[in-house]
């Protein structure tokens, strides 16, 4: 989809679908809007008027354009309440509309800035929401599907903003461009998550790595099962035994401050299907498990982001990737592993097996002095219980790097919510025989798997866990995002790296 800016009168715009909004309770329809009412002779009031439309937030309605405007027809979005107003509006509402449009058949959309004359946002920001708001909005995964309902028919070209303020044109490009720039990555997250097992396992994800590493400004590395024994990363390697497929570990290398030492590492767990192993999970549990590899799909988004964006800053991505499978070989509970840095770990529950793939790759990163590490993992089904699917567990030993990804996820739409790691948790993973047990008991699930992560950075490394199992795949739709892989972690980690030094 081509987006772009037009400096036209509203009236006039040549288009199959024209978007305009209303903020919720509004009666007489001000702003562009207004002046599209007025052209229509109040078409947009009347419906107003019958209570056809309140304005809710992400409620549409229709109107034709009768000839009278350049319009063929009028998409109204709700903004829903004034005070509440802010850029993930802006990203709903333009999802929603879009969604309309598309359903009517539209080749071409045109639509206003939403809040531009009361929200108080930035155009750069407002345009660069509408950006994501249409390309997450409007994503689908339907490659396996034969008899597609929406073939060509019910596919957007293009996407106009349009700003009669010359002076706004050179901003709303520049957020047209990065909001394209970072949705796309998210959907590239997207496509990896909702891809079958059977498609991606460990060894996809290598392939898809290395189609990145073709990119000017990446690096890739990609360690195969003698490589991965070789650097002694037996916690990782004891999750792979059970299974038929090889594992993989991945380096993604960006360097947009070469002079620099300081590396921001983005470490994922990449379990591309989670059986539990021997401690095998029930069916119904399992039935999601193909999006355990979330983590490393966000890292693969992040770095796509990032080397488009090209930052001056460094950043190394870092994959662990297996699927957790049951097989003959599988390890057994009472195993006992030694990770890279030494540490051993007694495998009480071969279900928790992202925090024992994750030890060896901070570890890895630990050692390379990466700096912060923040880690992405669909991690423990407690966090999922205690946050839903609303917000991503965010663990840390920094309040400075917490403030920093908040704000960042603050502006990507992206929540998080930051959960206890005090030391006295620790007693839960601990046993007589080993340095630790891969699992706890009942209480605080999630604070117990990051302390437990907490053992592989360095006594000096700013770290963050996220602890996405809750939000990066959906059973049900939600927002913006369809049922699936959400890509969660892509645009708040890429707007990270961009502010980072
Ligand atoms: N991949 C799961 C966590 C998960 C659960 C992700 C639900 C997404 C949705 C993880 O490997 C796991 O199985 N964790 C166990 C840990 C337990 C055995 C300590 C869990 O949370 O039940
Ligand atoms: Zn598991
Ligand atoms: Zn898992």
């Amino acid at each position: 989809m081509k987006l772009s800016v037009k400096t036209q009168d509203i009236t006039n715009v040549k288009c199959d679908v024209l978007i305009v909004n209303l903020f919720d309770g509004v009666k007489t329809p001000g702003g562009a809007t207004g002046v599209v009412d007025k052209a229509l002779g109040g078409a947009i009031a009347k419906v107003i008027k019958n209570k056809e439309f309140t304005g809710k937030k992400g409620t549409t309605a229709v109107v034709d354009g009768t000839g009278k405007i350049g319009a063929g027809r009028v998409v109204i979005v709700g903004l829903g309440k004034q005070e509440e107003f802010d850029l993930d509006c802006v990203r709903l509402a333009t999802a929603k509309s879009l969604c309309k449009a598309r359903a009517m058949k539209a080749k071409s959309v045109v639509t206003i800035m939403h809040g531009a004359g009361t929200g108080g946002l930035y155009p750069a920001d407002t345009a660069a929401a509408i950006a994501e708001g249409a390309l997450l909005g409007l994503y689908k995964f339907d490659k396996y599907v034969s008899k597609k309902k929406d073939d060509e028919a019910e596919k957007i070209n293009e996407l106009y903003i349009c700003e009669i303020d010359k002076g706004k044109t050179a901003a709303i490009r520049k957020g047209l461009k990065l909001g394209q720039e970072l949705a796309e990555s998210a959907n590239m997250a997207r496509d990896l998550i909702n891809e079958p097992p059977n498609v991606l396992n460990a060894a996809g994800l290598a392939r898809h790595a290395r189609k990145l590493g073709k990119r000017k400004n990446l690096s890739v590395r990609i360690y195969n099962k003698k490589e991965i024994r070789a650097m002694k990363m037996e916690a990782f390697l004891g999750v792979n035994k059970g299974s038929r497929n090889d594992p993989f570990f991945i380096t993604i290398e960006y360097k947009g401050a070469p002079k620099v030492k300081k590396t921001m590492g983005i470490v994922g767990k990449g379990i591309t299907f989670d059986s539990g192993g021997l401690s095998l999970k029930p069916s119904s549990a399992m039935d999601t498990m193909k999006s355990d590899m979330s983590g490393a799909a966000a890292v693969l988004g992040t770095m796509d982001a990032i080397s488009r964006i090209a930052p001056k800053v460094n950043v190394t991505g870092v994959i662990a990737t297996t699927d957790n499978m049951p097989g003959g070989g599988a390890q057994c509970i009472g195993d006992i592993v030694r990770a890279s840095n030494g540490k051993t770990i007694e495998i009480k529950n071969t279900d928790a097996e992202g925090r024992l793939i994750l030890a060896d790759a901070l570890a890895w990163s630990a050692k390379k002095e990466l700096n912060p590490i923040i880690d992405l993992a669909t991690l423990t089904g407690a966090c999922v219980v205690a946050l839903g699917t609303y917000r991503t567990g965010l663990f840390s030993n920094d309040d400075k790097l917490v403030e920093k990804i908040k704000n960042a996820g603050a502006k990507t739409g992206e929540k998080y919510w930051r959960l206890p790691i005090d030391p006295e948790y620790f007693d839960a993973v601990k046993t007589d025989i080993a340095d630790m047990k891969n699992v706890g008991d009942r209480n605080a699930g999630a604070t117990t798997a990051a302390l437990f992560l907490k053992e592989f950075i360095g006594k000096d490394t700013q770290w963050a866990h996220l602890d996405i199992a809750g939000t990066a795949f959906l059973e049900k739709p939600q927002g913006y995002y369809i049922k699936g892989g959400t890509g969660v972690g892509v645009r708040t980690l890429a707007t990270l790296a961009m502010d980072m030094f």
